[in-house]
């Protein structure tokens, strides 16, 4: 019998990719791909990539490097990059490396198994041209229902807000929402294998259908989506500060099956700086979202992103945005030093403050943090929290789950539990992870 041809594919940035790669190794197992975990035994390699910040790209390169010397010696293997360097570079990506074959962007996937198949038969593409209407969501294959726990379901792509430092409206394009049809046909088909949790997913979710006004809007999605027998947890990310409605602030008290956790990126805690990053909203509107979030629930859990040393930056702008983390009280947070993105409007901003101040203000802006997520942690021990089994933990000695305010808790307990959601005493609370256990199953 025939061998299936191997497919290596890794996957770089963020949860959008890993949803993309989903639907990779679906095509790719259309034209006889299986997938490999181990390289050296791959017909073909894609890199599905990731261009947000500069440290991000050179990994790119890096990688690509790893895969050159392995073609060296294996002249058969055909070679792809996808994603948002892909996206950014195209063609001059096929020039800068000849040993690459292939080059898709973000709105590609759709050309890919025909990209893949021309490549065997020894030609060398780039597509990376921009679908500009309704059919790049019909182009795209559903997420397989393959059961698992839970599962990112993608209901809109794409930005249209321009923040001053981000690439991501110049990669992904603009904004376009799935119709709430086909995202309650997918979820409920999720929900028939065994799905218990889904996030529904977009660079910038809360903003979803808005540019259709006869089709829901976010809020009358989640309450499409909270109808579904069989979904028990709706969690979705991520959501911009500007496009948080009263509305949808609403849905966390009025939706019992949207969990309590809301990842909102403030990015900065300084008027100016936030003006600078053409944001769309002040440090008091974000502060009166967060108020008007904690007011209908109570129980909720902030996450969020910031980026440290934007140019302009100074040490009381620096402050202002400490205080704004005391102020929101974030569970977690992201923390990133500025790069300078190519072709975004902040590229071109002056910035006379030294990368080791910058770094400085990180370190101090994570300590903080670091001591707040303990903390918050160790306030958990004793409570009773409703946790979703996931299945068993990476040590394969315990359970691991999550509760409904996002943070990741391992107990004991039988790995047939996985999809349930149950009650958990805290017992521990560590500086990454909660220790409970199950009250009664
Ligand atoms: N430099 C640093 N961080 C960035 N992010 C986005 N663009 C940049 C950039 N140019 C961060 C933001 C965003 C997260 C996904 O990455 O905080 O919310
Ligand atoms: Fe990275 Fe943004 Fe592309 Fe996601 S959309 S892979 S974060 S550049």
């Amino acid at each position: 019998m025939k061998q299936a041809k191997k497919l290596y594919l890794e996957t770089f940035g963020c949860q959008m990719n890993v949803s993309d790669s989903e639907k990779i190794v679906t095509l790719m197992k259309g034209i006889g791909y299986a997938q490999t975990a181990d390289a050296s035994h791959a017909d073909l390699v894609l890199l599905n990539t990731c261009s947000i910040r500069a440290k991000a790209e050179q990994k790119v390169y890096g990688h690509l490097g790893k895969f050159k010397a392995m073609k060296a010696g294996k002249p058969g293997l055909i070679i792809g990059v996808g994603g948002c360097v892909a996206q950014q570079e195209g063609e001059k990506l096929l020039k800068k490396a000849p040993f690459v074959n292939l080059v898709f962007g973000t709105h590609n996937l759709h050309l890919l198994q025909e990209m893949v198949s021309d490549a065997e038969g020894g030609k060398r593409s780039s597509e990376t041209d921009f679908l500009d209407d309704e059919k790049r969501f019909d182009l795209f294959p559903l997420s397989e229902a393959e059961g698992g726990v839970t599962r990112f379901v993608t209901v809109m792509q794409g930005c249209d807000n321009f923040c001053a430092y981000c690439i991501v409206p110049h990669v992904r394009g603009r904004e376009i929402s799935r119709s709430a049809a086909k995202v309650v046909e997918e979820v409920t088909a999720l929900a028939a294998a065994g799905v218990t949790e889904v996030t529904l997913l977009g660079q910038n979710v809360n903003s979803y259908g808005s540019r259709n006004p006869d089709e829901p809007d976010f809020p009358e999605l989640l309450k499409l989506v909270a109808q579904i027998d069989g979904i028990e947890r709706i969690r979705f990310t991520t959501s911009h500060p500007k496009d948080m409605s009263q509305r949808l602030i609403d849905c966390f008290a009025e939706i019992p099956k949207l969990a309590p956790h809301i990842h909102l990126p403030a990015q900065s805690g300084s008027d100016a700086v936030l003006e600078r990053m053409n944001r769309g909203y002040s440090r008091a509107e974000y502060l009166a979202k967060v108020a008007a979030l904690k007011a209908a629930c109570p129980t909720i859990q902030f996450t969020g992103d910031i980026i440290v040393g934007f140019p302009g930056e100074d040490e009381a702008a620096f402050q202002d945005t400490l205080a704004l983390m005391e102020e929101v009280e974030y569970a977690d947070l992201f923390s990133f030093i500025y790069s300078a993105r190519p072709g975004t409007k902040a590229a071109d901003y002056a910035d006379a403050t030294a990368h080791a101040e910058k770094q400085g203000r990180l370190e101090r802006l994570q300590a903080l943090q670091k001591k707040a997520t303990l903390a918050r942690n160790e306030s958990f021990v004793g409570s009773v929290q409703q946790v979703l089994i996931e299945g068993l933990s990476t040590s394969g000695e315990s359970l691991f789950g999550r509760t409904g305010g996002n943070r990741g808790i391992i107990m004991d307990g039988d790995p047939s539990l996985a999809g349930r959601v149950l009650d958990v005493r805290i017992t521990e609370g560590l500086q990454t992870i909660l220790k409970g256990e199950i009250l009664h199953d």
